[in-house]
């Protein structure tokens, strides 16, 4: 029986790929696929979802709603020079040579439903049985929190892409994007008692999908994987430039892996909790990870500290890739 998922993005092109490998993955079936201001503006990231989806030329896709614009308390941070101005690599710019668009506008098939209504409904349709993926900041998952605390409690885990706990952050040298931006939202979701799964840079940056298997999976001349390349291309030199790796981290795609196929990697208990004021320090996720430490005192979350990077980057290469 699939796993039942809600994916809750900020799409991006790390969340694309993510979307890619939900749907080409029959371990689980997406439910629901949701757009929150993150990496660009959550008009763009819905869009973005739909026209990521139209590349899969499926019958019927999941629902797609649009969520929150602004985190809870702090003002919108974007990351467009990681994503491009667009959120999908520039892509949107790119023409045939007749000069029409390459990747023309999606149809607008949006949920009239909020994100948050429509997370509460869908987890109410299967109490007990969804799994929730957060790709992006957790306004989304926070406001429906606060919106119906008892209904999200009837989710079966939240994976989240996100923080840092033992290598530097990728906003501040302590935090990580998606905890950045609605470091109040992270600490909502920390204290509601779901089983949490943290996949932390400590392992998403481990996970590196090289340009030389993005090229050789676009040469098998697949629509998917000429869209792996073609929205890439900008995230790779942005890898290149700043991050001196040849490829990109597959942040989200490693969340939605570790949904159905937690053996990939390592996790430990803790007590996981958020930095929501320091000014150097904002955003930052804190948790006692020494080995040795003692049983941690009402731990809430499961954290991944190491992954088999592989067999993760094999996965993702047949399924979205090569077919
Ligand atoms: O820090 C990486 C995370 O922030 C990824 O989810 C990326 O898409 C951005 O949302
Ligand atoms: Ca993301």
């Amino acid at each position: 029986m699939p796993t039942r998922i809600i994916l809750d993005t900020d799409t991006g092109v790390d969340d694309a790929l993510a979307i890619l490998l939900a749907m080409r993955s029959p371990e689980l079936h997406v439910e629901a696929i949701t757009a929150v201001s993150g990496n660009v503006h959550v008009d763009k990231c819905a869009r973005n979802i739909l026209l990521t989806l139209e590349r899969l030329d499926l019958d019927a896709i999941p629902d797609v709603a649009k969520g929150e614009a602004a985190p809870l308390v702090k003002p919108p941070f974007i990351a467009g020079e990681v994503h491009g101005e667009d959120g999908i690599g520039g892509i949107t710019g790119l023409l045939n040579p007749d000069g029409s668009r390459l990747y023309p506008d999606p149809a607008d098939r949006l949920s009239p439903v909020s994100a948050v209504d429509l997370i509460l409904d869908r987890i109410g349709m299967y109490p007990d049985e969804i799994t929730l993926i957060a790709v992006g900041p957790l306004t989304n998952v926070a406001r429906a929190i606060i919106k119906n605390p008892s209904r999200m409690r009837k989710l079966r885990q939240i994976v989240i892409m996100g923080g840092v706990f033992r290598v530097y952050g990728n906003v501040s040298p302590v935090a990580e994007f998606n905890i950045f931006v609605d470091p109040h939202a992270a600490q909502v979701v920390c204290d509601t008692g779901i089983p949490l799964i943290f996949v932390p840079l400590d392992v998403t940056m481990q996970a590196i999908l090289t340009a030389e298997r993005i090229t050789q999976g676009a040469a098998t001349g697949g629509p998917v994987a000429a869209f792996v390349r073609d929205c890439t291309a900008h995230y790779v030199d942005f890898h290149r430039q700043r991050r001196n790796v040849d490829g990109c981290f597959m942040h989200d795609p490693l969340a939605v892996a570790v949904a159905f196929r937690p053996d990939l990697v390592e996790m430990v208990d803790a007590r996981v909790d958020v930095e929501t004021a320091g000014d150097l320090t904002i955003g930052m996720t804190v948790a006692d990870l020494r080995p040795g430490r003692l049983p941690p005192a009402g731990a809430n979350a499961r954290v991944c500290v190491d992954v088999n990077a592989e067999a993760f980057l094999t996965l993702f290469t047949e399924r979205v890739l090569y077919r």
